[in-house]
């Protein structure tokens, strides 16, 4: 699929979550519990950090959304983290597996460097494992498990640290 990644706008808030809800409602996927609305996620667009990377992946054949990534500083209350992003990547179910995670992988990285990070990290579930493998690919590695961190309709799940240097 030819791609083009560019910076999310306030237009794009129905597209994400449209790929954003079905990922959260299927449960199994990201400790994200509560679709969001339309309405809430165009707030969050609209108070995205000046120093987060926010990025879509449109199809260059039909012009549709197709994933997104986000970036945000890893804390704010000092600047001792400043270098430090947290990273999170959500792909339409239906296109996974076709190099759209790489692509935005690919423009975050190298906006990440430009905006002064020096490495990036998340939490992926334990039970997550094509997410897990998707991040590995692109250099991040495991720094530890976090036991029992999420509590899913009653089950607890266990999330990975990952890291990645830029
Ligand atoms: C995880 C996710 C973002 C990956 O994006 P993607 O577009 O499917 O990934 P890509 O096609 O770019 O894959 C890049 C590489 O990651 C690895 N990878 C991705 N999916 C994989 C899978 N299911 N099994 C094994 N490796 C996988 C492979 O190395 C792949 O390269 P290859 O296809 O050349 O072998 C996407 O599957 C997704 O959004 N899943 C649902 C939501 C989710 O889990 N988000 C993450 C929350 S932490």
């Amino acid at each position: 699929m030819d791609l083009l990644i560019r910076e999310a706008q306030l237009e794009d808030a129905e597209a994400i979550v449209s790929i954003l809800n079905p990922i959260i409602k299927a449960g199994v996927y990201t400790a994200l519990s509560t679709p969001f609305s339309v309405e809430a996620e165009r707030e969050f667009i609209l108070n995205f950090p000046p120093r987060g990377i926010f990025h879509v992946a449109v199809c260059e054949h039909t012009q549709k959304v197709v994933g997104f990534q986000n970036t945000e500083p890893f804390a704010t209350y000092t600047r001792a983290f400043d270098h430090v992003g947290v990273i999170g990547t959500y792909v339409e179910l239906c296109y996974r597996r076709q190099g759209i995670g790489r692509s935005l992988f690919q423009a975050t990285f190298e906006a990440a460097l430009g905006k002064g990070y020096e490495k990036l990290s998340a939490f992926v579930r334990a039970d997550n494992i094509a997410s897990l493998a998707a991040y590995l690919s692109q250099g991040f590695r495991i720094i530890g498990t976090a036991h029992r961190q999420a509590k899913i309709n009653g089950k607890y799940v266990d999330e990975i640290l990952i890291e990645r240097f830029l």
